[in-house]
């Protein structure tokens, strides 16, 4: 039954919470800042994808779920930018060191169970100069993207695997960022 849970009842709930329409401005100025070659780190059913601009030239979107990866294989299909969808864990990115321009988080940082190791990833995969940008619904840094709340987060955390005691902007800041 948790299989099953885990597997389809998840994933739906998550692209459910995930398509609420106040999330919009925050995935229009996250995404469409994006340049060069793009990794959206835990890309869900691929919400952000039509936000992409014409300065993201190829976007790689990496998440543990082939139920959501299919669900963003569907949103892909109509962008005129080359799209991989990549099965795979933050922890552990199968890209190699220095290879994006670019990397994406949008309410990614609260489900990484180890989010100083994805961290670190991140890091390594970022080209020297390359940017790393989040919004979050916990603590941010100034200049981050603004606080999201309570406004968004009791639908977002009904995919019970939102880990909320994390702070992406501390473990930022205290990481290799
Ligand atoms: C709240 S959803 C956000 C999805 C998407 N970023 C969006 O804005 O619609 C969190 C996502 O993080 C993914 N995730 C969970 N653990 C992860 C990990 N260790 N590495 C990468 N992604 C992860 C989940 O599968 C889910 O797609």
């Amino acid at each position: 039954m948790m299989g099953y849970y885990q597997k389809w009842i998840v994933p739906a709930l998550i692209d459910l919470s995930m398509r609420n329409k106040r999330l919009r401005p925050y995935r229009e100025r996250v995404a469409g800042a994006a340049e060069g070659r793009v990794l959206d780190v835990g890309v869900g059913s691929g919400l952000n994808l039509p936000f992409y601009a014409r300065q993201a030239r190829e976007i790689f979107g990496l998440d543990p779920s082939p139920a959501l990866l299919a669900r963003a294989g569907g949103n892909a299909q109509h962008l005129n930018i080359p799209v991989h969808l990549l099965e795979g864990s933050a922890e552990r990115i199968p890209l190699a060191d220095r290879s994006m321009d670019t990397i994406v988080l949008t309410w990614t940082g609260c489900s990484i169970s180890d989010i100083r190791t994805a961290l670190g990833e991140m890091r390594r995969v970022l080209k020297p100069g390359g940017r790393l940008l989040f919004v979050e619904h916990e603590t941010t840094v100034t200049g981050a993207v603004p606080f999201l709340g309570s406004l968004v987060w009791p639908l977002g955390c009904a995919n019970a695997i939102c880990l909320s005691s994390v702070d992406l902007g501390r473990r930022r800041r205290t990481s290799s960022f």
